[in-house]
């Protein structure tokens, strides 16, 4: 019911006049205009020839871009330079990603949006589109390889050892993602701390940091795929959806540049749906949902939060080495924790926080938690609650907070059990199929943990 109304209203809208409006100096995105747009394959890079026009283009691009003056908002420094930089000046929009909130899947999305019409633009090649870079096939978690050719745009020489001979890979934790859960905020930010760091701080050099991730190419395959799963998420059916009523979500306005190097602004409203709105869809994706944020009346539910427990982590070294803490569960809180594995609208989050990480690493931890005594830690077993790894500037992560869904794991072990272990095993990128060890500079304490549940509430007039 609910996507018939958004999908009346969009039609209602479309057949409106097309303009945009010009509000000092910075063009208002108008979704309408994009109808006309021919609609763009966003492409999955695996197996596209190094010489497929999408390649070729991009490359040829990138070339173009970096002749450019750097105060050029076409040029591919200041491309990069949206999403972070290092450089002092600070010119509109430098700066400007998200991470570590709820805008991390929007403003990517936007940001990918306008870059890939500035490509199609230099590189004169009105068909193309970002492809995307499926590391969770197996036979992708190498670099691709035609960012691996020297001699190419595509290359660029600041990666982890060994990325650029193609001996380094990806393991499958660091690919691993669930799309299951029902909360926006909570699959934004475990995407976010998951897969999406994980590639980065893999991948490193560049990649490693958000000051400088955007200057690789390979930057904009990664969120294309990213982004991707935004689409493949909101598919699954209307119990997936956007927070479309919620204000501090919907009404933020970001700034891009149009590829006549003019400033737009766009809000999420504006990217919920790729084909309709941007025109875009992936290869191979299902039916893209259609959402609105015209919808009238109040949300259908809404997701609350409440901390159970906390926990100072203390006495523990955060160093390149496997470590592990425990929590102590009270009788009150076995009780509290057996009525929510029981209840079905209610999640329950293990929260890692506090960070303090001057120097974040390049590896990424793999999570367990309830693995009893000395148990051989097993990424296919019940106690592997995710990943996550340290992308972003320190001072970002000082406000990160990480999130695991643990009700499997602690069913697992039983709501009887008093303590529980959680491991934390750092890992850095696998080497002709072998782990290497993780690099680590400086110690990064994780200083608290909590307990924290997620309860869905559906609004009485829905
Ligand atoms: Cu804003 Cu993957 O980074």
């Amino acid at each position: 019911m609910k996507r018939e109304i958004s999908r009346r209203n969009f039609l209602a809208t479309s057949t409106g006049a097309v303009a945009s409006v010009t509000l000092l100096g910075t063009s208002m995105f108008d979704a309408r205009a994009t109808l006309a747009v021919p609609s763009h394959v966003r492409r999955d890079l695996g197996g596209m020839s190094p010489t497929d026009t999408i390649l070729l283009s991009y490359a040829k691009a990138i070339r173009a871009m970096k002749t450019l003056p750097n105060t050029n908002p076409l040029s591919w420094c200041y491309q990069a330079a949206i999403h972070g930089t290092l450089l002092s000046d600070h010119m509109t929009a430098w700066n400007t990603c998200h991470h570590y909130d709820r805008f991390f899947w929007p403003w990517h999305r936007m940001y990918l949006y306008w870059f890939e019409r500035i490509i199609r633009k230099i590189a004169d090649d009105q068909n193309w589109a970002l492809p995307y870079w499926d590391y969770a096939s197996p036979s992708q978690r190498m670099l691709p390889a035609p960012f691996r050719d020297s001699t190419s745009p595509l290359y660029v020489a600041n990666r982890g050892p060994h990325w650029n001979d193609g001996t380094a890979s990806l393991s499958p934790e660091d690919v691993h993602y669930s799309l299951v859960l029902q909360s926006f905020n909570a699959v934004n930010a475990l995407i976010q701390q998951g897969v999406h760091a994980s590639v980065h701080k893999k991948v490193c050099g560049l990649m490693g940091n958000t000051a400088t991730a955007a200057q690789d190419p390979i930057f904009f395959v990664h969120h294309s795929n990213i982004d991707r799963l935004w689409d493949m998420w909101l598919a699954q059916g209307s119990a997936y959806a956007n927070p479309l009523h919620d204000g501090t979500w919907k009404i933020p306005k970001f700034t891009f540049f149009n590829e006549d190097g003019h400033p737009v602004e766009m809000s999420a409203c504006d990217v919920l749906r790729a084909q309709q709105q941007l025109g875009y869809s992936y290869e191979g994706e299902p039916p893209q949902a259609s959402e609105s944020c015209l919808e009238l009346g109040g949300p259908p539910w809404t997701f609350s939060e409440k901390v159970l427990a906390q926990w100072p982590i203390t006495n523990v070294e955060w160093t390149d080495k496997m470590f592990s803490f425990q929590i102590v569960l009270t009788d009150k809180l076995k009780e509290q924790i057996a009525l929510v594995l029981i209840h079905k609208n209610q999640t329950l989050f293990l929260q890692l926080d506090q960070v303090d990480a001057d120097n974040p690493p390049c590896l990424v931890w793999s999570v367990f938690v309830g693995l009893p005594g000395n148990a051989s830690v097993d990424p296919q077993g019940a106690s592997f609650v995710g990943t996550f790894a340290l992308f972003g500037s320190s001072h970002e992560s000082a406000s990160a907070k990480f999130i695991f869904l643990i009700n499997s794991a602690i069913a697992a072990m039983g709501t009887n059990t008093g303590v529980v272990a959680v491991k934390l095993i750092p890992h850095g990128a696998l080497i002709n199929g072998n782990s290497s060890p993780p690099d680590v500079e400086s110690p990064v304490p994780i200083r608290r943990a909590s307990l924290i549940v997620e309860t869905k509430k559906t609004n009485k007039q829905h």
